[in-house]
């Protein structure tokens, strides 16, 4: 947590990288610090702010990836190379790699999903002799909102990686299906540890697949977007049962939430 949690910080944008015809990946110079799975609140003036992952730091260079989904994002996604950004963070919990020392380590990810577990796998790339395996399985939904392309190569070449795409196109020549098709047809140890992040019907649907892998919701463990706008637990924007998912999350292990989960209005 920051000593002062609103205080807002600049950085400059060094980079800006099309993704896909809505998204961007934005390297901005940065001295702060952070931790894979935490977030910042990108900040545009006069519009408001938004959640965003940390998809990358080297301690110089923060990533992020944006789609322009409303009013905030869209503004930011209208910055260029040059132009200071906004934060203020970084704010919540982190995958905590410990707990997959010794065991298999499986990355479930789907469409923006991706962007919270890109940092995590690259760390866990660096790390891999600390783990039986790394494999990770990324779903999106057709080939076009394909993310981080420009990496797949040393990706493949590091570890198990994995995508399916929804749609079938002719560009592609690997998986095609849900991500839970790929789960399926993927070898899996019953002791893995899984971090997952996506939209909240392939989360709930992807640990049916693991649980019928012997993967139980204790070793699952979930990153989940809420609306927010405080992001410091006094708000109320992003309650979800008894959590808060700004400041308790967004991080959470399945077993803990999946009676809220599976409840359509919490
Ligand atoms: C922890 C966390 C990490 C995130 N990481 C990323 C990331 O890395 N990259 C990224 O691009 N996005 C990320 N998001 C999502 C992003 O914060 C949201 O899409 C955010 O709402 C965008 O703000 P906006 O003002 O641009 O759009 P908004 O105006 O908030 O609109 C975005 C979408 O939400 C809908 N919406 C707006 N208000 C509500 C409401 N009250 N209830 C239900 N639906 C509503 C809109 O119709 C629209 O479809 C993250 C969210 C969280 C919580
Ligand atoms: S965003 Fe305000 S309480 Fe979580």
């Amino acid at each position: 947590m920051v000593e002062n949690p609103y205080l807002l910080k600049e950085a400059e944008i060094v980079e800006k990288i099309k993704e896909t015809t809505d998204t961007y990946t934005f390297r901005i110079k940065c001295s702060d610090s952070f931790k894979p799975g935490q977030y910042n609140m990108i900040y545009y003036f006069g519009i408001g702010e938004a959640p965003i992952s940390i998809a990358g730091f080297d301690g110089e260079i923060l990533e992020h990836t944006i789609r322009a989904a409303g009013d905030v994002t869209s503004h930011i996604d209208s910055l260029k190379e040059g132009d200071l950004l906004y934060y203020r963070g970084s704010y919540g919990n982190f995958w905590d790699l410990e707990i997959a020392k010794g065991k298999s380590l499986v990355l479930v990810s789907g469409g923006l999903g991706f962007a919270a577990i890109k940092w995590v796998m690259e760390e866990a790339i660096k790390r891999k002799d600390e783990f039986s395996s790394v494999i990770s399985l990324y779903g999106s939904k057709n080939y076009d909102s394909l993310l981080y392309t420009y990496h797949y190569e040393m990706w493949y070449r590091e570890i198990d990686f994995k995508i399916t795409l929804d749609n079938p196109d002719p560009r592609w020549k690997g998986d095609v299906g849900l991500i839970t098709e790929l789960i399926r047809k993927t070898k899996l140890n019953k002791d893995s540890i899984v971090f997952m992040c996506g939209p909240d019907p392939m989360v709930k649907f992807s640990v049916i697949e693991l649980e019928k892998k012997g993967i139980t919701p204790d070793r699952i463990y979930v990153s989940m977007e809420r609306h927010m706008k405080c992001s410091v637990g006094t708000c109320g924007h992003c309650m979800f049962g008894p959590f808060f998912v700004c400041k308790d999350g967004p991080i959470f292990r399945y077993s803990e939430i999946r009676e809220f989960f599976e409840r359509k209005e919490v």
